[in-house]
């Protein structure tokens, strides 16, 4: 059977990870959320009191960091120098900071770059912000998910209260927002729908029907190719 491409680009919260893995588990494809790689280096930056404007050392943190994902049956953990921090990547400073840190154009250019290697093999499903546009512009499928910024701000505030993360609601409004202009608006790789993308509206869907949907497009695709 033909192996492809699956890129999933879209806003923040609009579900995309939660996507990709169900995807890539119904079609046993690797999966992959860019995000998470984007908040490990966050991470790292916080943890080293890295500068955002210190070109220097930004360039010896990204020659010093090593980002693995490791598969459980629970999901991807992802370990930043052999520590498996994917617990700490959706706290409220790593948010705070991480669509500033992916604003730097070294930082994009070595991620790409590691996200292309991952992509070799195919049989991959992988989501971020600029996967259909830059990573994958040959991605076989594109899926662009939106949804309304009130249900994505809800969906992220009830995922961090169930971790329990002390936040509010307000805050993770305003946080989301933040992100999103910040993401729309930089130079480098802004955040657009590729042109040959689909768009799914998820607003008012499931969790299965999203993934129905986006089922349907991927076994096409497949035959297709
Ligand atoms: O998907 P997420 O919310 O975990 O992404 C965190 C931040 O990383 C988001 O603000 C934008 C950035 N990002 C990016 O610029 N490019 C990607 N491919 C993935 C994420």
């Amino acid at each position: 059977m033909k192996k492809i491409i699956i890129a999933i680009d879209g806003y923040s919260s609009t579900g995309k990870s939660t996507l990709a893995k169900a995807l890539g588990e119904a079609l046993g494809y690797r999966y992959i959320s860019t995000g998470d790689m984007y908040r490990a280096v966050a991470l790292y930056f916080l943890q080293h009191g890295i500068a955002l404007t210190d070109e220097e050392a930004i360039r010896k943190a990204l020659s010093d960091i090593e980002l693995r994902f490791y598969r459980t049956p629970q999901g991807n953990r992802l370990h930043l120098n052999g520590r498996d921090v994917q617990d700490d990547l959706r706290r409220m400073d790593v948010a705070d900071l991480v669509s500033q840190v992916a604003a730097i154009p070294a930082v994009r250019r070595e991620m790409v770059r590691q996200q292309r290697l991952m992509g070799q093999e195919k049989s991959l499903v992988m989501d971020g912000r600029d996967i259909g546009t830059v990573v994958f512009p040959e991605a076989e499928l594109k899926i662009f998910l939106t949804a309304s910024p009130e249900a994505r701000a809800r969906r992220r505030y009830e995922e961090l209260k169930a971790k329990g993360v002390e936040v509010t609601l307000d805050e993770v409004r305003r946080n989301i927002e933040q992100r999103d202009r910040i993401d729309t608006t930089r130079a480098d790789s802004p955040l657009r729908m590729a042109e040959d993308a689909v768009l799914i509206d998820n607003t008012h869907l499931s969790p299965e029907q999203q993934l129905d949907c986006a089922l349907e497009l991927a076994r096409q695709r497949i035959e297709d190719c």
